[in-house]
Order: structure tokens, then C-alpha cells, then sequence
């Protein structure tokens, strides 16, 4: 017997720094991501799940710019910012690391994250990031995301170098050049042993403490201990969002990870 859906608590208030309205991605025929609203509180946690091919990753792609919805807004702090060009949204302060390494791997940790700040920065020519000051404000700031991440120490060390847990490290830095005030982790724990794991869990719980953390995550069991939030994406659709509690007894949730066939979408 279905039981009623708690509500979705998409709304915005005045605590939202980004909103999800009616968001959707089409690729030719095929619906990606349909009809997605949600609001994200600031200086909150949120993870968001789903099986493979839930539309996690579009969805991250359309919140950073990276990909252009085919239908909705993105509001960040009240503005619709859908459809402004990449570099833009990382100068607005939404920054993303991927679920697939995009390191240089032959450059050192340190020139990693200063590549980074570069292209965050670059574009304004102006104030600080102009003339003298510029090459050491550039390796000041990339230090800065560096010692975040508990990296400080290997900063002259090639990218190829590294622990696999690391290298995804070191991608968090990346996305921390530029200071965002979003940060939107894709699968950071990919490919990670436990205990690899539990220190990018741990360092993730440290980031969120003074910013506003999206965490792209499937496995549920992970994400129960660390979000404040959970929203849940299946099939390209919204299905469920609120506290670990709320989602951890969801009907459809549980029915979802419990495992049943895939149907059509649309
Ligand atoms: N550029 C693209 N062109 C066509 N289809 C795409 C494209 N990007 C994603 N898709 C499709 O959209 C759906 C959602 O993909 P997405 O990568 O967002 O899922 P996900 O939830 O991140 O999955 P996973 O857990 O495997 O990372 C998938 O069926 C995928 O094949
Ligand atoms: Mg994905």
C-alpha cells in the first residue's frame, strides 16, 4: 500500500543561495533530467543520490554551467544565471569537481590549482590579479585551497604521483581555487578503499563548515551520517527530498534501492 510522499520542500526562502526551477535537459529525444525543483540552503550540506542514470551528473553539469538546461531556472542568490557561459558561474562562485579525474596529471599538485585560479580569475583582468601582485596572489590563493585539503606538503609533487585518494583530494583543491561559495562534489569517493574513504568523508564534514557543500553520492549508506539533506533523483526526476530520516523510510525511496526493473521515462 503506498503511503503519502512527505513534502518536498522545495520552496525557496530567504536562506537559499541556489535554486532548481522546473529544470530539465534533454539530449535529441532522450529526457535526462525533467521538471526538477529544489532550493539549497546556505552554508548547508546536501547529498544528492540515485542509481546510475538518475541525471546526478546532468544536474550538476546544468547547476555549473557546464551544460545548458532545455527547460527551467537557475537562481543563485535570486538571479536566473541559466544559460551564461561557464566561466561565469565559476566567477559567481559555483565550483565543481568531476566524477572523472581532470587533473593535469605531469604538473605538480601546486601548478594543478594554480591553473585553476588562473581561469577563475583571468577573465576580470583587473585589481588583484593585475600586474605585479598577480603571479603571487595566484600561488598565495592556490596554497590556500591546498593546505584545505591536507595537501600542503606535497605541493611539488606531480599529479601522476599521487595516492589515488590524493588525486581526488587535489581535484577538491582545484575546485576550491577561486573561493567559491558553492562547491558541488561529483562522486568524490569513487574508486576509494574504506579508509580513503573516511578521510574524504571527514574532509568533506571540514568544507562544509563554511560553505555550501552539494555532494553527488550513490551510495546511500554513506551519505546517511553526512548530509543534512537528501535529495533523490531517479530516472531524470525529482523523488524525494529532506532530512536522512525523512528518506531513509520514503516508500519510494526504499522501493528504488530495493531494486525493482527499469521502466520508460519521459
Ligand atoms: N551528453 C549526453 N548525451 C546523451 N545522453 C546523455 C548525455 N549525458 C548524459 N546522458 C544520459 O542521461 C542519463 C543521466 O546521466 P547522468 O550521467 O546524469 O547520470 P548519473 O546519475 O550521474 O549516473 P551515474 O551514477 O552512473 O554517474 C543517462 O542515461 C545518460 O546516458
Ligand atoms: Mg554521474
Amino acid at each position: 500500500m503506498r503511503q503519502p510522499v512527505p513534502p518536498l520542500e522545495s520552496s525557496a526562502s530567504a536562506d537559499t543561495v541556489l535554486a532548481a526551477e522546473g529544470l530539465g535537459k534533454r539530449y535529441g529525444g532522450f529526457v535526462a533530467l525533467a521538471d526538477v525543483s529544489v532550493a539549497f540552503t546556505r552554508g548547508r550540506l546536501t547529498a544528492i543520490i540515485g542509481p546510475n542514470g538518475a541525471g546526478k551528473s546532468t544536474f550538476f553539469a546544468l547547476l555549473s554551467g557546464a551544460a545548458t538546461p532545455s527547460s527551467g531556472r537557475i537562481r543563485l542568490e535570486g538571479a536566473d544565471i541559466a544559460g551564461q557561459a561557464q566561466f561565469r558561474f565559476a566567477r559567481m562562485g559555483i565550483a565543481r569537481s568531476y566524477q572523472i579525474t581532470s587533473l593535469f596529471p605531469e604538473l605538480t599538485a601546486h601548478e594543478n590549482v594554480r591553473v585553476a585560479c588562473q581561469a577563475v580569475h583571468a577573465p576580470a583582468r583587473r585589481d588583484l590579479w593585475r600586474g605585479r601582485s598577480h603571479y603571487r596572489a595566484l600561488v598565495e590563493e592556490a596554497d590556500a585551497a591546498l593546505a584545505q585539503v591536507g595537501l600542503l606538503a606535497r605541493r611539488s609533487r606531480p599529479a601522476s604521483r599521487l595516492a589515488h585518494g590524493e588525486q581526488r583530494a587535489l581535484e577538491i583543491a582545484v575546485a576550491l581555487a577561486g573561493r567559491p561559495k558553492l562547491l558541488l562534489l561529483d562522486e568524490p569517493t569513487a574508486g576509494m578503499s574504506p579508509e580513503e574513504t573516511k578521510e574524504m568523508m571527514d574532509l568533506i564534514a571540514r568544507l562544509a563548515t563554511e560553505r555550501t557543500v552539494l555532494l553527488v553520492e550513490h551510495k546511500m549508506k554513506l551519505v546517511m551520517g553526512l548530509a543534512e539533506r537528501i535529495v533523490v533523483l531517479h530516472q531524470g526526476r525529482l523523488l524525494a527530498s529532506g532530512s536522512p530520516d525523512d528518506i531513509r523510510v520514503h516508500p519510494e525511496v526504499r522501493r528504488v534501492y530495493l531494486g525493482e526493473g527499469r521502466s520508460g521515462r519521459g
